[in-house]
């Protein structure tokens, strides 16, 4: 305990000194960012959770092969940016060993709204590893630079699908392929939630609906509309019995508050061109709004880990979901 703390005061300090080289970085990226926002139609937003994923492997807390060879040279990111501001912590691990709570999920007391997106990592994580087992598909939903097919082992009989807007699912064929990422298991499916009917294009492109799968939708569903949310989700309640989707979501506290820290959120995802539209009516609990939800659209709630404090008048800015067709 005591050799942890150690670790920590001098992790920590080692990043205070460093502090200037980190602030560099991340002024050069938000200047960079916002010099070429909407250039591409490449969703920026799908940045942040590989950043996460490559952070966590340098730090060698979860091994990502994939996500390290196709950050640095994902159109977009400016590498020299992203490797100054993570470089004073990736430096002071190294020198005392310690990683930071934010990528230890799960961590004792509560998960702020800062380290949702490192927590989330591991409960679908978990989700998954769980799953696999009894179930041979995986569909990434708003895949973004997941890379989690890519982490199976060789063999697997898994047979792995992603779905995304096409923009964004072509940048990421064309980084795996350079990054050397043997992508020959997955299948891409480019679809809009709000628009197409991605299950009848990703049965056309060999998913069983006769046989269960294990469905992720990491980081998406603040993104779209109420209507894109309920129809993804009704469709999924059509597939086989025994069939999971894993999501997160933030509840109608996060799109309405006045608090900074969420105007801050929605004004940085308006200017990335991906505003945030949706959220779970926050009327406490959160837990039982989000079963109504899943109900009203034939799923069955499984797991729930409701995000911030429902006590008093308090209201839950979010959760982690695990939904089943029964
Ligand atoms: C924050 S990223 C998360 C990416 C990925 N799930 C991850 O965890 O790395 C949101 C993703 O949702 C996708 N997305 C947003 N709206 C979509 C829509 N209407 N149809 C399909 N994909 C969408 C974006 O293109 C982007 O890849």
């Amino acid at each position: 305990m005591r050799k942890e703390s150690t670790a920590a005061t001098a992790f920590y300090s080692l990043n205070v000194l460093l502090f200037p080289v980190t602030l560099i970085g991340y002024l050069l990226w938000i200047v960079g960012g916002l010099a070429r926002a909407n250039e591409s139609k490449v969703s920026m937003t799908a940045q942040g959770p590989l950043t996460v994923r490559w952070t966590m492997h340098q730090l060698g807390v979860r091994r990502d092969v994939a996500a390290a060879r196709i950050m640095p040279i994902l159109p977009g990111v400016p590498w020299l940016a992203s490797r100054l501001t993570s470089l004073p912590m990736f430096f002071a691990h190294r020198v005392t060993g310690f990683v930071p709570k934010t990528f230890r999920y799960p961590f004792d007391g509560e998960v702020p709204p800062q380290l949702e997106a490192a927590a989330r990592v591991t409960f679908f994580d978990d989700v998954v590893e769980r799953s696999l087992p009894e179930i041979d598909q995986l569909v990434i939903l708003g895949a973004g630079f997941d890379t989690r097919p890519y982490r199976l082992p060789r063999d697997t009989s898994v047979g792995s699908f992603e779905v995304d807007l096409p923009a964004t699912q072509e940048v990421k064929r064309r980084v795996l392929d350079e990054g050397g990422i043997d992508a020959r298991g997955v299948t891409f499916v480019p679809a809009d939630f709000a628009k197409d009917d991605w299950l009848a294009e990703l049965i056309d492109a060999g998913f069983d609906m006769q046989r269960p799968a294990v469905f992720v939708w990491e980081g998406v569903i603040i993104y779209l509309d109420r209507a894109a949310v309920e129809a993804t989700l009704r469709r999924v309640a059509g597939c086989a019995k025994g069939t999971l989707i894993a999501f997160d979501y933030f509840s109608s506290l996060a799109v309405e508050s006045s608090q900074p820290y969420w105007r801050f959120a929605r004004a940085a995802t308006r200017r990335a061109g991906e505003p945030i539209r949706f959220g779970v009516d926050a009327t406490p609990p959160l837990a039982g709004r989000v079963a109504e939800l899943l109900a009203a659209c034939g799923l069955t709630l499984r797991e729930q880990r409701t995000l911030g404090d429902e006590s008093g008048s308090r209201r839950a800015w979010g959760g982690f979901t695990v939904a089943a067709v029964e």
